[in-house]
């Protein structure tokens, strides 16, 4: 399976092509319209039409960095994993692909799907989870969304990109089957999606980089995941002709090296190139050093550019075999065909007629779905809902901005956002607001880079009034209840410092919590983050970043208008208790980070030690209450199982609860196992008083461990299905023989 079978339309065009053509169609280059953020030639005489590429994971962002062409700007990718919800993945997946072909791109890059393993991993907000279980759900959700509307989904970065520290140089040094376990299978679960593409990953793992890593990518994905789609590289990710052509690559983006992208001109406006994107060079008149653009992530001046010509020399001297190029070429005429791109010039040249829609109000209100859906109730002493006469103060140093991502290749425009001021006072009435602290600047790409220019934000210092706590205390004095937001700034190709808030942040929630009478704090961050005034507050809320929806999403779970549907998708701990506080496992030595923890990432970390996480994974509060009964399996050995599970609502208003089913292996000698792992779940809504049996469905391997020698393996024995609210959280068991 190393090599695609073609169907006979794309065998014929394979024949019909010239070396020189196929050589075009595995190299990306520059888009003349400069809206895409990859770009394959078309070849004309034979009809193959130009091909568009353009990021995700949380929108569209066609047309730059920055300031690209405006898109729905959905909720970070961690807030979309809280809802435990495939469905809505699959939905966001839908919409992202219409808006894509309405921008005329025919290629979504996302979802991001690597596992959450370093909690200050940069781009956490672009994953899902810390749990493998979890996070094939949700990419499969996306994948199938995204395909549905006939797009390329490309799911991203294969594999270990746990970390942004290093990324284009580090080694994560991982066994088989702790890959096989827990980085591998979201991954899997895409490709069993259909998922049309794989971007394989900076970072090296057990010291041969992704893109030429000939057992990863030829062996697992395509000889035995039987994936038939094509692997592309991040960009400027490309090192080694014939290690990245003989590995298993199909696709070198965006083409040219990085060097070659820094020696373009500055951009022009007929050109379309993107001021501010480093593939697209520096402003004309910039000072910088090159080598200083690899710092803090980026890659360096030597990557990209190993297709084209150098591949030609490789074919030349046989280093790579004409066999291998054709099936490049086969398996990206494959998607194109898949999508409707091979049927003739007037269909693709007609690319308006594709059902593609921008901003539509369906997507605006799945944007806002996603963020309430999303929104984790962490902590709540009988404060929320708020109600509709409470005088609220509203407190926090970005309170009139909505937090729509974070920095880096993921940032979407959006058309319109909330601000958490604008959608409280649209459901509060009148609120008083007092931003307490100096506002935490969002990060970018741009701060990354020593062109950046940073003279926006020193202006908008310059003109703001600077804000004090006094101040805020005094609001907040005034005030029935104080809410505060608070929020961490990250971006792609930077790890967060630290897990603590930055600024005064914590200071300002202290001052407030002890003059308000009550404090509600909302927190907006990429994943987990210290809370270490928790004691303090009456309420705490996660909402992540919430995308353009933000003070809209917000408003309505504090007024209780919807339930606050989310769990955590990651644990949330102190920062010294995580299993990678060891330089030698994060940030790595010598360019090596040690997986030496194994399994024992997240939550199977905390069971495994008997840890007191601050809150654990799957934890969430509903303004509902639920009671479980005793759960039934239905069981066949072989295909899985259907545990049914009596749930009651015991409250006086509507709530969604998110049944989790864990399941614990027997009492056997032989490896280690977590104590338990997360099998299956549900999220399902109950009307007051409503009863309903949900049924959590369980595939077979939620059983099984990865043997070295064996494979997926099912040990016979009693294995114990806990069903409950959270990891910590169980209210009732059955168990199984396998
Ligand atoms: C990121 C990818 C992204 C690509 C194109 C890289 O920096 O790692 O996720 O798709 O840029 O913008």
């Amino acid at each position: 399976m190393t090599t695609t079978e073609p169907t006979d339309e794309v065998a014929t065009l394979c024949e019909k092509l010239t070396r020189e053509e196929k050589l075009r169609l595995v190299q990306g280059s520059p888009d003349p319209e400069g809206t895409a953020t990859g770009y394959i030639p078309g070849i004309e005489r034979l009809e193959i039409p130009p091909v568009r590429l353009v990021d995700g994971p949380m929108g569209v962002r066609a047309g730059g960095f920055e300031e690209g062409l405006p898109a729905t700007a959905f909720p970070a990718s961690i807030a979309l994993a809280a809802t435990f919800d495939p469905n809505l993945a699959r939905r966001q997946g839908v919409a992202m692909g219409r808006e894509a072909k309405a921008r005329g791109q025919d290629v979504v890059l996302g979802p991001g799907v690597n596992l959450i393993r370093v909690p200050h991993c940069g781009r956490n907000f672009e994953y899902f989870s810390e749990d493998p279980t979890l996070a094939s759900a949700l990419s499969a959700g996306v994948v199938e969304g995204l395909q549905e509307e006939d797009v390329v989904a490309t799911v991203k970065h294969y594999v270990a990109n746990n970390q942004e520290t290093d990324r284009v140089t580090v080694s994560a040094e991982v066994d088989e089957r702790t890959l096989r376990e827990l980085y591998l299978p979201a991954f899997r679960a895409a490709v069993e999606a259909g998922a049309g593409s794989v971007m394989t990953a900076y970072n090296r793992i057990n010291g041969t980089y992704a893109n030429d890593h000939r057992y990863l990518v030829r062996e697992v994905l395509k000889d035995e995941w039987g994936f038939d789609g094509y692997v592309v590289s991040d960009w400027f990710a490309t090192k080694d002709t014939v290690g990245a052509a003989n590995g298993g690559l199909d696709l070198e983006m965006p083409g040219g090296s990085v060097a070659d992208a820094f020696s373009f001109d500055a951009p022009d406006e007929a050109g379309g190139k993107d001021e501010d994107h480093p593939a697209d060079g520096p402003p004309a008149d910039a000072d910088f050093d090159l080598e200083s653009v690899a710092t803090g992530g980026m890659p360096g001046p030597d990557q990209g550019g190993v297709f084209g010509e150098p591949l030609a020399e490789a074919l030349e001297s046989g280093d790579v075999s004409p066999d291998r190029l054709d099936d490049m070429v086969a398996r990206i005429l494959g998607q194109l065909e898949r999508i409707g791109l091979l049927e003739g010039v007037e269909a693709t040249i007609e690319r308006d007629d594709r059902g593609g829609a921008l901003d539509t109000p369906e997507h605006r209100d799945l944007a806002e779905r996603i963020a309430t859906r999303g929104t984790v109730l962490l902590k709540n002493d009988d404060v929320l809902p708020l109600s509709d006469d409470d005088r609220v103060a509203l407190v926090g140093p970005n309170v009139d901005a909505a937090t729509v991502g974070g920095g880096g290749s993921s940032a979407v425009t959006p058309f319109r956002e909330v601000s958490p001021l604008e959608g409280l006072r649209d459901r509060a009435g009148e609120v008083s607001v007092a931003r307490g602290v100096p506002e935490i600047e969002s990060m970018s790409f741009e701060d990354l880079l020593p062109f950046g220019d940073d003279s926006d934000a020193d202006q908008d210092a310059d003109d703001a009034p600077e804000p004090t706590v006094e101040d805020a205390v005094a609001t907040a004095a005034a005030a029935d209840v104080a809410v505060v937001f608070v929020r961490d700034a990250t971006t792609e190709a930077r790890d967060r410092e630290s897990l603590r808030l930055p600024g005064e942040q914590d200071a300002l929630v202290d001052a407030v919590a002890d003059a308000a009478e009550r404090t509600v704090v909302v927190v907006n961050s990429s994943g987990p983050v210290e809370l270490p005034w928790r004691e303090d507050v009456d309420a705490i809320v996660e909402a992540w970043y919430p995308g353009q929806a933000d003070g809209d999403a917000i408003a309505s779970v504090l007024y209780g208008d919807v339930d606050p549907a989310g769990r955590l998708p990651v644990t949330f701990a102190p920062e010294d208790e995580y299993p990678i506080t060891d330089e030698r496992r994060y940030p790595g030595v010598d360019d090596e980070a040690h997986y030496e923890e194994g399994l024992f990432v997240g939550y199977r970390h905390f069971d495994d030690t008997d840890g007191e996480p601050t809150y654990p994974f799957g934890h969430g509060l509903s303004y509902a209450a639920f009671e479980y009964g005793e759960s039934e399996v239905e069981s066949t050995s072989g295909t899985g199982a259907t545990l049914r599970v009596p749930l009651e609502n015991v409250a006086d208003r509507a709530g969604r609860e998110v049944v989790q089913v864990y399941v614990r292996p027997p009492d056997a000698d032989g490896p280690e196992r977590p104590v338990r792992e997360l099998a299956g779940f549900a999220s399902v809504e109950l009307e007051a008083g409503e009863t309903r049996t949900v049924d959590v469905e369980l595939e077979e391997r939620a059983f099984a461990r990865y043997d070295e020698a064996d494979g997926w393996t099912v040990d016979p024995g009693e294995y114990v299905l806990e069903v409950g609210r959270s990891s910590r959280d169980i209210r009732s068991t059955a168990t199984l023989e396998r």
